[in-house]
């Protein structure tokens, strides 16, 4: 017989309303674990001062404590407590804050995020989130909150407090329901290094980033970001994001036993016959594919579905973080 599971906690779930903040900004202060609405994807927030609450979360998710956090704060006047910010990060954080934007950059000569959030590195990734309910609850609880997305470490972001339940019930205090998210995808993370570098693309196109800088991003190769010795961004593990059944990416045509990811308005062969077929967007809208992404990804993988086709989706605007998602998806685990 097992043992009992004495570390199971009672998880309320909460509307999104004045009460909910309230409530959630307490549980973070006295060090308990929160999952909240971002305008990208659910975040599980820690109060990112309190190590021992940061210790939990790392539980909570599964996720290797050598893979640091994003420091959400209310405003950029939080930021720069917390980090050191050179022309390209004030011309970036001007540019798309508050937004699916992170930066990395140096920590403050007293940053307040516990080491363990950042794995021991000299740099912090920060964060302003657009969404009105994360903001809210930032401002409720005054301080810096670190937030991983809301899943089980290595699985589907989740976009709904329903994805969030799915994952984390009995494993974390509070879950606030705001809804469905905005973007769908999760932030884009610019190093702001001496050349400023793409750690992943995500919810602010990277031709915007462009842009506002007059100049292209680094875009170090996925063996670079996943160096042991120097990980640029340790989360970016080549398998992660992914759902039970095996990802097929570039489909053409789609076999009777299999689910199909579409996107656009053309069928393609075999789709009649396909075990579920869902499109991201049959407007072959980037943007309106991201929101679905993840969502979809989760309602394809059911029992008895072992193997999702995913027809190909253009690399432009959200395309990038789109393919960049199911790359990983895909990827051998
Ligand atoms: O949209 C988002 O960014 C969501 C919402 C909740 O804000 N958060 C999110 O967090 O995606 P997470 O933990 O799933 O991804 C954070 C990524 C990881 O790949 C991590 O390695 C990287 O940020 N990261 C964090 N701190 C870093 C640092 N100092 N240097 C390089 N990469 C860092
Ligand atoms: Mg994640």
């Amino acid at each position: 017989m097992s043992e009992p599971e004495t570390t199971a906690l009672k998880t309320e779930i909460l509307p999104a309303d004045a009460t909910g903040i309230a409530r959630a900004a307490a549980v973070l202060a006295r060090g308990g674990l929160v999952a909240f609405p971002t305008e990208t994807v659910y975040g599980l927030g820690a109060d990112a001062a309190n190590a021992t609450a940061i210790a939990h979360l790392y539980q909570a998710k599964g996720r290797p404590a050598f893979n640091p956090l994003i420091a959400h704060v209310a405003d950029s006047a939080a930021a720069r407590r917390i980090g050191r910010f050179d022309a390209t990060a004030e011309r970036l954080a001007a540019a798309f804050w508050p937004g699916p934007l992170t930066l990395v950059v140096p920590q403050a000569e007293r940053c307040p995020v516990a080491d363990l959030a950042t794995a021991g590195l000299d740099t912090v990734a920060i964060r302003v989130p657009a969404d009105p309910i994360a903001r809210a609850l930032l401002a409720a609880f005054g301080g810096a909150v670190v937030a991983p997305s809301a899943n089980i470490s290595g699985h589907v972001s989740p976009t709904t407090a329903g994805h969030v339940a799915a994952d984390l019930t009995g494993r974390v205090d509070l879950i606030l329901d705001g809804g469905p998210v905005e973007v769908g995808v999760e932030s884009t993370i610019v190093g702001c290094f001496d050349a400023p570098t793409l750690l992943r693309p995500g919810g602010v196109p990277s031709e915007a980033i462009e842009a506002v800088l007059g100049r292209a991003l680094v875009r170090p190769a996925a063996a670079e970001l996943r160096a042991a010795e120097q990980p640029l961004a340790p989360g970016m593990l080549a398998s992660h994001y992914a759902p039970r059944a095996a990802v097929r990416l570039g489909a053409t045509e789609v076999a009777p036993d299999e689910a199909l990811l579409a996107f656009g308005p053309a069928a393609l062969p075999g789709a009649a016959r396909a075990a579920a077929v869902l499109n991201l967007s049959a407007a072959g809208d980037p943007a309106e594919a991201a929101t679905n992404l993840f969502g979809y990804l989760r309602s394809l993988d059911t029992s008895g579905i072992h193997s999702i086709a995913v027809m190909p989706i253009p690399n432009d605007g959200l395309g990038e973080a789109i393919n960049d998602r199911l790359r990983r998806a895909a990827a051998p685990r």
